[in-house]
């Protein structure tokens, strides 16, 4: 994906956190930034100020952060990288909803920090912080220039969720557009910077071996499953409002999707790649409402045990209502009406507290007419490409060969590409690579509006025709592969999840 120049030696950086006390920025972004630091990935003259509620002293800031790197580094520290990253960290204490004075406070405080720059600064801004504070925040840094409308250089990176519904994600639009056009804009879709995701537009379109049969000749279904062991950590009240559709299914699934059903760019410039995915998403067909709930089952976890530990159910977890309704589990049947996927179903699942965490997609092709000739060829499993996004990140191919033997017996092999063992800990995660992208002004990695509104609209022609009541919940256990209904959908085509453990296959690359 093309970036514009190295802007390392053009550019300094100051990259503001509001919510820079949150979870998000002590699990996540301080160690992506420290090791994008380590690496040398961006410019030295780099100042990072996180800005929070509580009074805390730089010092104490840094001690905190210092203890949050060691613990979620993807590698072992080194206290000198960690000593010059934190050198470059300051904290800024600020009321940013309730108080709008502070903007001016703070604006000083940047202004006289960039003013060490010898170079231009690219001024980043990261909102870690509750949705309903999005809008706000932006209005405020807008009216305090602190963003200028159309400068380049003035970015806002917003972490999802990017609305409740259609509507709600329109109005915020609106108020970024009074203060930002669409390319200072940087809506974050954590699993585009994951490395897998990213692999799929070289697999696609740098494989004679895949290209040409990219399509629904050869293609009998896709598969895509996110599912998740844990249950709702601590956030219930978050998930009471979103549940898996809001959750899952309007962002990362439907952004693989994108992925693997769009037609290839003209070229890898970020707004070429966009284009072809909104087509793509354009062309996802919406559920009419005929049916009860025709191609989709829903779920919500009831008790159950993960790795032998008994886990409550959903509706006694923490923050959530007894008589919650929310579902915690999806599957559905969907069709991309284009040239290249129509008639060619793709299945989607998704849900917390499954038997075990995987995210993988499932390329299953056509099996050769041939097999109705060949006695010995009859119980062929189909050729499957599997994409494994993680836990364990490769490459999985399941092909039919002889087996070794004086019989003529045909059995099915695996070529598997291991990539985390290959490349052991020089894995970058998702938000290194976000913030890293979003620096050099390259938006492939990010959702444009026009896609958002696209996902929107699909996921609410799913809630409208699926409507659970009190008794439909709760109906799987945790720890299990979610609701029979979901085994049903594709039993009723004839099909059947494929259930690939990357970890058990061959680990060598
Ligand atoms: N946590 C995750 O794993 C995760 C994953 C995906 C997306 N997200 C999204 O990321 C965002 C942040 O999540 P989070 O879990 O990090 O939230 P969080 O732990 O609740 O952190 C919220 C941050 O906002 C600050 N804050 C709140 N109100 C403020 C105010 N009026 N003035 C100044 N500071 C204020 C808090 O400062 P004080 O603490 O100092 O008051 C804190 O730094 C949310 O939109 C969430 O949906 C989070």
């Amino acid at each position: 994906m093309k970036t514009n120049g190295n802007h390392n030696n053009k550019h300094a950086l100051a990259f503001i956190i509001f919510g820079g006390t949150g979870d998000l920025t002590h699990r996540k972004l301080l160690p992506a930034l420290y090791h994008l630091v380590a690496e040398e990935q961006l410019p030295k003259e780099a100042r990072f100020l996180a800005i929070g509620r509580r009074g805390l002293s730089g010092e104490e800031y840094r001690a905190q952060a210092y203890e949050s790197i060691k613990e979620h580094s993807r590698t072992k520290v080194d206290e000198g990288h960690l000593t010059r990253f934190l050198n470059q960290v300051q904290y800024h204490q600020m009321e940013f909803i309730s108080e709008p004075s502070s903007y001016l406070g703070f604006k000083q405080r940047l202004e006289g920090l960039e003013g060490e720059f010898t170079l231009p600064p690219v001024r980043l801004f990261f909102l870690a912080v509750a949705p309903e504070h999005f809008s706000p925040i932006v209005t405020h840094l807008h009216e305090n220039q602190l963003v200028q409308r159309g400068n380049p250089d003035h970015r806002v990176m917003i972490e999802k969720p990017f609305g409740s519904d259609l509507a709600s994600a329109r109005m915020l639009n609106a108020t970024l557009s009074t203060a930002l056009i669409e390319h200072q804009v940087y809506r974050i879709d954590h699993y585009l910077g994951k490395e897998m995701i990213r692999n799929i537009l070289a697999l696609r379109f740098g494989n004679t071996l895949f290209e040409p049969l990219w399509n629904h000749h050869y293609i009998d279904n896709i598969q895509i499953t996110a599912a998740e062991d844990i249950g709702v950590a601590g956030r219930g009240a978050y998930y009471e409002q979103s549940g898996i559709l809001k959750d899952m299914l309007q962002n990362h699934l439907l952004q693989m999707l994108a992925l693997i059903t769009m037609e290839p760019p003209a070229d890898l410039m970020p707004e070429s790649i966009r284009d072809e995915k909104v087509k793509a998403l354009r062309a996802l067909r919406r559920y009419e409402p005929i049916g009860a709930c025709e191609g989709i089952a829903l779920g919500q976890y009831g008790a159950g045990q993960i790795k032998g530990k008994p886990v409550p159910a959903y509706r006694e977890e923490e923050n959530v209502n007894p008589r919650s309704l929310t579902p915690t589990f999806i599957a559905l049947r969907v069709r991309v009406d284009n040239f290249r996927f129509g008639g060619v179903p793709i299945y989607i699942r998704a849900g917390k507290r499954m038997d075990k965490r995987r995210t993988q997609i499932v390329i299953e092709f056509k099996r050769l007419p041939g097999i109705n000739f060949y006695e010995e060829f009859k119980i062929q499993p189909p050729n499957l490409l599997v994409i494994s996004v993680q836990p364990d990140e490769g490459m999985y191919i399941q092909i039919n060969a002889k087996r070794p033997g004086n019989e003529f017996v045909v059995d099915q092999v695996e070529m598997n590409y291991a990539q985390s063992s290959r490349f052991e800990g020089n894995v970058p995660e998702a938000y290194e690579q976000l913030i890293l992208e979003a620096f050099r002004a390259n938006s492939s990695l990010f959702t444009r509006w026009d896609e958002l509104e696209q996902s929107w609209k699909f996921v609410e022609s799913v809630e409208k025709i699926c409507t659970p009541t009190a008794d439909s919940y709760p109906n799987y256990a945790a720890g299990t592969c979610g609701p029979k209904r979901a085994d049903r959908l594709l039993m009723e085509d004839g099909r059947a999840w494929h259930e690939i453990d990357l970890s058990r296959t061959n680990p060598t690359g």
